[in-house]
């Protein structure tokens, strides 16, 4: 039997959660890439919210030896782990981070040139004011010239229960969609990871929100008072039949089964 054989035993679920959702490489190039296609000075100080491992904040600090990272999360353990695997690798840089362990509705300071809310963590906030309230927090963070980049999910499949399964190294990564609510828009999704020996991690993580319009988006965005938002779609890769990774502002596009997009949000 090979040595680094994954199994639900010798796995640890932040490595893998990284390893499925998270490309904390391609969210900065996105922010980074909407500074300069803005004509704005390259963002020197960014606040992470819901940073969970703070890997965004920690590949923010490598790209720039004067970049400084904030990031706030409510779980002390999700961050002491962040400390140790994502931040303390990173020697001297890790002294350009500073990790809150507060409730991102009551940070405002430091205030920083961009703050980023992804993985749909802020889609937690169920009621209008709650969301309402923490665009407003966000956008009293920020500099002037700053943004918030939010992202969201949606599509037809996203309003329907299912498990799709993703085959990665070593491991099967597993998105269930549990339950929707048609009511009120509510959802439940879990995250399962799935092992070649038949062991599993069930719900290694578990999400409780309201799965939020790009309208409604934008249209408290304004509420909160920032200048201008856009949604920035993805385009298609039809040979892959898969999204492409590159993002444009666009108003107006067709349906499809799941899609991911990216607001932006100008102070
Ligand atoms: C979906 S995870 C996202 C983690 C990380 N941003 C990522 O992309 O991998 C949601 C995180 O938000 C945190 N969280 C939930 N509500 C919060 C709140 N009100 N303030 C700060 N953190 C919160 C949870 O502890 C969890 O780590």
């Amino acid at each position: 039997m090979r040595k680094n054989k994954l199994t639900a035993k010798t796995s640890d679920i932040h490595d893998l959660y990284e390893l499925s959702v998270q490309c904390v490489e391609a969210e900065i190039d996105f922010v980074l890439d909407i500074f300069k296609k803005r004509g704005k000075k390259a963002p020197r100080s960014v606040k992470e919210d819901f940073c969970g491992t703070a890997s965004a904040c920690a590949e923010f600090v490598q790209r720039h030896r004067d970049n400084f990272a904030v990031g706030v999360d409510l779980d002390t353990d999700t961050l002491d782990w962040g400390r140790e695997h994502r931040l303390a690798p990173l020697g001297q840089d890790m002294n350009r981070v500073k990790l809150l362990n507060k409730n991102v509705l009551s940070v405002t300071r430091p205030k920083v040139d961009a703050v980023m809310a992804f993985n749909f963590s802020y889609f937690i906030f169920k009621e209008r004011k709650t969301l309402l309230k923490y665009f407003k927090t966000a956008r009293a963070s920020l500099n002037s010239g700053g943004m918030l980049f939010l992202d969201a999910y949606g599509g037809s499949d996203s309003q329907v229960v299912l498990e799709e399964e993703r085959k990665l190294k070593g491991f099967t990564y597993v998105w269930d969609q549990a339950e929707f609510n048609p009511i009120n828009n509510e959802v439940i999704n879990h995250i399962h990871f799935r092992f070649r020996d038949g062991t599993s991690i069930e719900k290694a993580f578990s999400y409780d929100w309201r799965l939020w319009s790009l309208r409604e988006i934008t249209e408290l965005l304004a509420e909160a008072g920032f200048a201008r938002s856009d949604v920035y779609w993805e385009g298609w890769d039809g040979e892959a039949e898969e999204g492409n990774g590159v993002f444009k502002p666009s108003q107006k596009e067709e349906n499809c089964p799941g899609w991911i997009a990216y607001v932006v949000a100008e102070r």
